[in-house]
């Protein structure tokens, strides 16, 4: 068990829960389709040199089992963190463990800290079962999202290494995005809560709403995607009317405003918007799914939903200014990457504030000769770097406050909890990869 310096901090605070959380992973992902079971696997393994495809079996001979990478990102003191690996930070499903407790006594007996080798389809017994379940769940649909991220991006390397569309290919990238996108919905219909599916399907829509948000034209979407031929403008906009008329008529997916006006491509509320969709949507969704099993009191799952949106904004936004503060090595993927793909986001934005000569720029995607040195020695000049840290600050501080206005937290170790939460937010802000 962590001791000493490793016990503090929010990482500290879950990790033994979060190693049961990450084994669960791990045996929920494997199946019966060989590709599959490698192509997800890939994806889960520690940093360990060379890929061992049955890593989980040499962890265990080597006595490492349940030691992934959870916090070295973020650690601040020299041996906090594991093994920096593939599978992230775990981010989002310590946010989770963390709300679960802040919002309630300390949870009952060890149950909570053995891994739950129960199927995702059977229904989880206890509350912190529950609320480990939708962690789970969070996390492979994050993953699920950045695998099929990568293939829509093309990107050759994800946290360092190999894309795994780079390694297997695209096809086996979908088909294992789509499968663990299965298992997290078998896993969230076997909670049985009406709410929590509904607010985790939610979350769904919105990272695809915010992947064609994102997108500037359905006419490059559409030609991309469908037949790589070049589609002329007015055809583009017939097929942009087309597809909002569908959507209309279908009711759902009406908000998905398109994107073909060079308005919006220069709007931070457009971008904001996106945001929301493509990090902080499931972020708030998750907490406040974990905060409903709780059998909360409605405001404080509402609060639980601003903190994950706000700790999601803010996470999106220092992400952005690490695009351009941090080297291609810190990030693992190349250095103004977003321009180079032809975002702008907040810096960039703000800057064309200051240097309106960035507009066009922004609106032709940055596609000419020169026009991406030109942006960012715009937003190097400008105030923008400084006013998107402002507002990811902004964001930190409020969902500070959603913690500070909960219900009294009646146990040390509910306080203990949300003094790690806001803990989090100071992180999120701080972090330097
Ligand atoms: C990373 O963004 C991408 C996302 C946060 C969401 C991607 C969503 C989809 C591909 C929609 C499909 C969703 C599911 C659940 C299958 P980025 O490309 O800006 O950043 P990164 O590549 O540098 O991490
Ligand atoms: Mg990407
Ligand atoms: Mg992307």
């Amino acid at each position: 068990a962590p001791q000493g310096e490793e016990r503090k901090g929010p990482f500290g605070l879950v990790r033994e829960e979060i190693d049961c959380v990450t084994e669960r992973l791990r045996r929920d992902i494997f199946t019966e389709i060989p590709a599959l079971e490698r192509a997800a696997e890939y994806f889960f393994q520690a940093r360990m040199g060379p890929w061992v495809f049955s890593s989980h079996l040499m962890l265990k001979s080597a006595g490492m089992n349940g030691c992934w990478d959870v916090a070295a990102p973020f650690a601040s003191q020299a041996g906090e963190g594991r093994p920096a690996g593939a599978e992230g930070k775990r981010l989002r499903s310590t946010m989770l463990l963390l709300m679960s407790s802040a919002l309630a006594p300390a949870p009952a007996g060890i149950e909570f800290l053995t891994v739950d080798t129960s199927p995702p389809s059977e229904h989880p017994p206890s509350v912190r079962r529950r609320q480990q379940r939708i962690a789970e769940i969070t996390e492979l649909i994050h993953v699920a999202s950045l695998l099929h991220d990568d293939v829509i991006d093309s990107a050759g390397t994800r946290r360092g290494k190999k894309s795994l569309n780079a390694v297997f290919g695209n096809k086996v990238a979908i088909l294992a995005g789509d499968f663990l996108l299965a298992r997290a919905s078998v896993s969230l219909a076997a909670l049985r809560n009406p709410e929590a599916i509904m607010l985790m399907s939610q979350s769904l829509e919105h990272l695809v709403a915010g992947e064609i948000l994102q997108a500037s034209k359905w006419g490059c979407w559409m030609a991309e995607g469908f037949s790589r031929m070049p589609m002329s403008q007015s055809l583009e906009h017939l097929v942009a009317a087309e597809i909002l008329q569908a959507s209309m008529e279908c009711g759902r997916l009406c908000f998905l405003r398109l994107t073909a006006d060079a308005e919006e491509a220069t709007s931070l509320d457009h971008y904001m918007r996106k945001t929301y969709c493509k990090t902080a949507s499931l972020m708030a969704n998750s907490c406040k799914a974990v905060a409903v099993l709780g059998g909360h009191k409605p405001t404080d799952c509402h609060l639980a939903s601003e903190y994950g949106r706000h700790v999601g904004l803010a996470f999106q936004l220092v992400d952005d200014i690490m695009d351009f503060t941090s080297s291609a090595d810190e990030m693992g993927k190349p250095a103004v990457n977003d321009l180079r793909s032809g975002l702008a986001t907040a810096p960039t934005l703000y800057a064309a504030e200051e240097f309106p000569e960035l507009l066009p720029l922004i609106q032709r995607r940055f596609k000419e000769e020169g026009d991406v040195e030109a942006a960012e020695d715009m937003v190097r000049r400008s105030r923008g770097l400084e006013r998107a840290r402002e507002l990811a600050a902004f964001h930190a501080a409020d969902a500070a406050m959603c913690i500070e206005s909960f219900s009294p937290a009646g146990t040390a170790h509910a306080a203990e909890h949300r003094a790690a939460l806001i803990e989090i937010t100071h992180k999120v802000l701080n972090r330097k990869k």
